[in-house]
């Protein structure tokens, strides 16, 4: 089976947004590919986070994966600092990384513009640990929204490098970007993209967050003030009305196509409250698990113990063969 691998930042909750261009295709893929699955807590201190969130978050994540139907039996599930060979292979791809090719990571020169009080070295490097977390399995396929789109980029050029260098070491990922779902925006503000760390709570949609609530902010969501206020797919000039119907084939399984004609000659409001009904149909159910497994302790310590050390038997082989190629002498 070809393997894949993907991870998602246990920094606050996750949202919608994260639901629609992640995981709701990794648990699609657990059928037919070998996957891995990892809460980066490595890569969540690159931004400055309280020692005790951190750690309520990451158990939220990992209760919220299983919740959403990550089987642990079927896939590897695991906490990225559990496994030291993520850290260990990072530092060797510093050293095969350019930073000119760093420079010109949007995500990075957003986050620095936006946090200009801790733009540190390890915001500048994590695109290395992400192709670290990738490199180490041989990933075949890495399913991410499209803002992971240019550092996957970078991990295939740093894979390429190595290499052409040493023989062949890495397999070469490939993302895997749905076509809808892969950019959920910002409800208050639709041309941006819905982020979890968004200051301002409207804008996203939590994925533990209270039903009432979540009914409330999707009613509120900007549409246009288009006269006509038809609704049609078309995320230049609709931006907030496509977003919704994303949200919407997101949450019923319903293509976009088959949904639109449902709306013809109706309102805004006849969306909104459809979708907001849809998501907090999708939630759920969602959330009454989470509930049950996130009180269960033993039960998470067993799955992140399992994960860990199937996880770390196979980077152990990768890293081993790098260490190798570059020169390292294996300890005696
Ligand atoms: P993170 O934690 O920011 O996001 C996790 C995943 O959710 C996707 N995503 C979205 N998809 C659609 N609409 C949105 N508004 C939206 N916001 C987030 C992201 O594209 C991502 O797939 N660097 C990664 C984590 C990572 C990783 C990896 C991913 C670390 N190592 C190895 C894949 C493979 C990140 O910060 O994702």
């Amino acid at each position: 089976k070809p393997i894949v691998l993907s991870g998602c930042q246990p920094s606050g909750q996750l949202t919608i947004g994260n639901y629609m261009g992640a995981l709701k295709q990794w648990v699609a893929m657990q059928q037919d590919y070998d996957c891995l699955y990892m809460l980066v807590d490595l890569h969540a201190i690159t931004v400055r986070q309280e020692a005790k969130a951190l750690h309520e978050a990451t158990l939220d994540g990992l209760a919220l994966y299983l919740a959403c139907g990550i089987d642990p039996q079927q896939s590897t599930l695991f906490i990225q600092s559990q496994v030291p060979e993520h850290a260990q292979l990072a530092w060797v791809l510093n050293c095969y990384t350019q930073m000119g090719e760093l420079n010109r990571m949007t995500q990075f020169k957003d986050k620095s513009a936006r946090n200009i009080n801790n733009i540190n070295a390890g915001l500048y490097t994590y695109p290395i640990l992400m192709a670290a977390d990738i490199l180490l399995y041989q990933a075949d396929q890495v399913p991410v929204g499209d803002d992971q789109k240019q550092h996957l980029e970078l991990a295939r050029d740093v894979a390429t490098r190595f290499n052409n260098i040493y023989g062949p070491s890495f397999q070469i990922p490939e993302p895997y970007i749905p076509e809808f779902g892969a950019r959920i925006m910002s409800l208050q503000d639709p041309t941006k993209k819905m982020s979890k760390s968004d200051d301002n709570p409207n804008n996203f949609v939590g994925l533990l967050e209270e039903p009432k609530k979540i009914s409330k902010k999707i009613k509120k969501a900007v549409t246009d003030s288009d006269e006509q206020a038809r609704i049609y797919f078309d995320p230049q000039e609709k931006a907030g009305v496509s977003n919704l119907l994303t949200l919407l084939s997101g949450a019923t399984g319903k293509s976009i196509a088959e949904l639109v004609p449902d709306y013809e000659g109706k309102m805004y409001g006849h969306l909104k409250t459809d979708v907001a009904d849809a998501v907090v149909a999708l939630l759920e159910p969602i959330q009454t698990r989470f509930r049950e497994l996130r009180n269960d302790r033993a039960e998470l310590d067993r799955v992140m113990k399992e994960g860990a050390d199937k996880a770390s038997e196979r980077a152990a082989i990768t890293l081993k063969k790098v260490y190798e190629a570059v020169g390292f002498i294996p300890r005696p």
